[in-house]
């Protein structure tokens, strides 16, 4: 029997890729759609009709999966909680925070929003990096009286810097971090920047960003501890900016670490992690977590974001950092709405139903 799965914000950026990350899933089947009330009551194909220009936006490659096309959006009000089994929501902080709160005292949330990211009780996890933080979503039912919990995925900027940080930390330690990211138009939704706004130039300023990475990057890379998370003893400084690129984040990261790290060693260090990754095998893993390129050309967006479908991190560039006494610098490529988002928590989905949470 698959687990009945409700997409809230099905219309979205988001949610696009959430329809078409679970198309067919072993586990999973999407059951009901909702969004807001300027589509509710449309069917699907029809709520994703621009209603400027006629034309119908969907916009992650292929067709519409027909098992969604004919299917109405109901408005939040009308999902039908005592049918379902998870929710995934891909909606704005703002209406998430109520939209998430109604639904967790029912049933298990899955969220790509910051709404809950910094309540002490909620773990902001990647699968394969913190997957230890989900025990604190116990401690989250038990004090808030809920049946189910929020499990939040970080915001798409934090996931790739923390997916490489994490096997530099485990092996070499990390003090400091800094970061400058070129972002994709798709991480700011449907309606995140204009086309006048971003073709031929570059958003020196994403706001909110900087202070969500700084936050999340210390919190996911610490530890759970009776109950409570110690965030990790990282200084992050990071500059987020908005690039004309369709998908996938790039940022440039230097690292001082603890201890003394051969640049040519790198490529081990990551392999190592791969070999013992938490996810191997579950249904959206990627094969490789991790690409690693010596060619000094790469990452590129247009070449690694079909990797791994998305779902692989790719690091290149990496070099000696002569600023630090011990440290590094390299350059990064991660797919911010696979990994980052609908793919990366339909995986945190399938590491919490094997870990017996849903
Ligand atoms: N884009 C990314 O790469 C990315 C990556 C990581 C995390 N996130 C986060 O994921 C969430 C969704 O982002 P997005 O880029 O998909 O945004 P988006 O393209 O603007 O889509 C927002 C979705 O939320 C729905 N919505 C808005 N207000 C609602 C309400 N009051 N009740 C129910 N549904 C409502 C919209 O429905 P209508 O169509 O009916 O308006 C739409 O389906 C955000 O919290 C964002 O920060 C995004």
């Amino acid at each position: 029997m698959k687990k009945r799965v409700a997409i809230i914000g099905a219309t979205g950026s988001v949610g696009q890729e959430f329809i078409q990350s679970l198309e067919g899933h072993p586990w999973f089947e999407v059951t009901q759609i909702a969004a807001s009330a300027r589509t509710a009551g449309k069917k699907y194909v029809e709520a994703i009709r621009d209603p400027n220009t006629g034309i119908v936006a969907w916009d992650v490659g292929g067709d519409i999966p027909e098992y969604v096309r004919e299917m109405t959006v109901r408005g939040v009000d009308e999902v039908d909680t005592a049918n379902l089994d998870l929710i995934f929501s891909a909606v704005e902080s703002g209406p998430a925070r109520d939209i998430e709160t109604r639904f967790a005292k029912e049933l298990p949330v899955i969220s790509t929003s910051s709404a809950y990211r910094y309540e002490e009780d909620v773990p902001i996890l990647i699968p394969g990096i913190n997957d230890d933080h989900a025990e604190l979503l116990e401690e989250q039912k038990r004090r808030r009286s809920w049946k189910g919990w929020v499990a939040p995925l970080p915001n798409c900027t934090t996931t790739g810097l923390v997916i490489t940080l994490k096997p530099l930390l485990d092996k070499y330690g990390a003090k400091k971090v800094m970061m400058t990211s070129m972002q994709a138009i798709s991480g700011g939704g449907k309606t995140g920047v204009t086309a006048m706004g971003i073709t031929d130039n570059i958003l020196p300023y994403i706001p909110k960003e900087e202070g969500k990475v700084r936050i999340e990057t210390r919190k996911i890379l610490g530890n759970l501890d009776n109950g409570r998370i110690h965030d990790a003893d990282i200084r992050v400084s990071c500059t987020c900016t908005r690039v004309p690129v369709i998908d996938g984040h790039t940022e440039s990261v230097f690292v001082e670490t603890t201890e003394d790290v051969d640049p040519s060693k790198a490529k081990d260090t990551y392999d190592s992690y791969n070999e013992h990754i938490s996810t191997a095998g579950l249904p959206s893993a990627p094969e490789k977590y991790y690409a690693f390129h010596e060619d000094p050309t790469r990452p590129q967006p247009r070449l690694e974001r079909t990797v791994g479908d998305g779902m692989t991190t790719t690091i290149g560039r990496v070099e000696k950092e002569e600023l630090f006494e011990h440290g590094l610098k390299y350059m990064l490529f991660s797919h911010n709405k696979k990994m980052g988002s609908a793919k990366g928590a339909v995986l945190l989905a399938e590491m919490l139903l094997e870990k017996g949470k849903i």
